[in-house]
């Protein structure tokens, strides 16, 4: 009997008896929520980065919420962003009753294009938004010094660029805010987590009181000092953001991994550009000078676009290889469509979504699994391209 082939996802978390540990330790202590354990994963993440603040929040979406609220978004205001991206970082923008400007991405690597910024900002505009797609970053540079110019807030969604770098300086220090994702499937995880990264203590301040309802306890603060000791006034809107510290102890056990978890993806990508190369109808993802990429993806694009890529992406998932597709363009979705956004509007991304399809890349892949994957997408390509 043939060997029944093992399923790979196109990602994974990757977890081990040190991270259990932390986590039962949790359980054992007198915190369940946020509490000591929150605290040492945001020193942990702070130094990770080299910022001055970090703030964990409940996941990558309540990041970006809690993010563009820091930065002033209100009813009215505009972000632009990129379509090439999970939906959260657009709709975090309608959380506040703002609009979502969406500006066409660099065809190379999927991200925003700086040279389109532009033309695309208007009198409400508030902030850029942009995503480290797949784990590279942004054009920073050009996009800071775009921001700079019109007076307008940067924001990183790096959800997929936890340790990567880009002229040198890690994730974190490249925006005026940026959000991390913990969800299993990134770079490391606390099942469900995010977290706000930023240099200026007042964002820091709006970002802890929107966490938790908006209440501020800090005697210095309240507008009533002397009612009482039992005192607290809710000074804002905000929202049960909090992360528990559960959650907290396996982030900062994953945290000590990263550096190992990302120099195996680097290998990976590095097997796979090797691996792949010859191989026709095939574009392989780049990684700039610039950057050191943490490689959350891996995306081949399919040169000849929609219809070979839906045969190859169903030759793979025969295969067992759990591909994916990052991203459908947001403002395809029926929620945006009704909002009144066109198909058409980004070309560029319109085509990298036609083009792309995620293979499986994570740390807990041996060589051996490595050889197994290279021959079936070899295979899946030879017979459908
Ligand atoms: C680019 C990007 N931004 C934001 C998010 C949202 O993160 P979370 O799932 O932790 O809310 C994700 C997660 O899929 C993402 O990929």
């Amino acid at each position: 009997m043939p060997k029944s082939l093992n399923f790979y996802p196109y990602g994974k978390q990757s977890l081990d008896s040190e991270d259990i540990e932390a986590v039962v330790q949790t359980l054992k202590s007198d915190f369940l929520t946020t509490g000591p354990a929150v605290d040492e994963f945001e020193r942990a993440l702070e130094s990770e980065a080299g910022v001055a603040h970090s703030i964990a929040i409940s996941s990558g979406t309540a990041a970006l919420h809690a993010a563009y609220f820091a930065a002033g978004v209100k009813p009215g205001d505009e972000i632009i962003t990129t379509p090439l991206t999970f939906a959260a970082t657009a709709n975090a923008a309608l959380y506040l009753g703002a609009k979502v400007k969406f500006v066409d991405v660099d065809e190379e690597t999927g991200n925003l294009d700086p040279a389109l910024l532009e033309e695309a900002i208007g009198p409400k505009t508030k902030l850029i938004a942009a995503v480290d797609f797949a784990g590279h970053p942004a054009d920073y540079e050009k996009i800071q010094e775009i921001a700079r110019a019109n007076g307008l807030v940067t924001v990183g969604d790096a959800a997929h660029s936890l340790g990567a770098t880009y002229q040198g300086r890690p994730v974190g220090q490249l925006a005026d805010l940026t959000t991390l994702s913990f969800h299993p499937l990134k770079l490391i995880t606390s099942a469900e987590g995010g977290a706000v990264l930023t240099d200026s203590p007042e964002y820091a301040q709006k970002l802890r009181d929107f966490r938790t309802h908006g209440i501020v306890k800090d005697k210095d603060r309240l507008l009533s000092p002397d009612e009482g000791p039992w005192f607290h006034e809710m000074q804002s809107l905000g929202f049960n953001y909090r992360l528990s510290d559960v959650q907290a102890a396996l982030g900062r056990s994953q945290l000590a991994k990263l550096d190992r978890f990302l120099k195996r993806r680097q290998e990976i990508a590095k097997a796979y550009d090797e691996a792949f190369s010859d191989l026709p109808g095939i574009q392989l993802p780049i990684e700039k000078e610039e950057v050191s990429s943490a490689w959350h993806l891996y995306v081949l694009r399919v040169s000849d676009g929609a219809k070979a890529r839906r045969r190859l992406f169903e030759k793979m998932q025969s295969l067992k290889l759990g591909v994916q597709v990052h991203y459908i363009p947001v403002y395809w979705h029926p929620h945006y469509q009704e909002l009144g956004y066109s198909k058409g509007l980004c070309p560029k991304a319109e085509t990298f979504y036609e083009q792309a399809i995620s293979i499986p890349i994570y740390p807990a892949l041996l060589d051996s699994d490595l050889q197994e994957i290279q021959e079936r997408v070899r295979k899946a390509v030879r017979s459908t391209l």
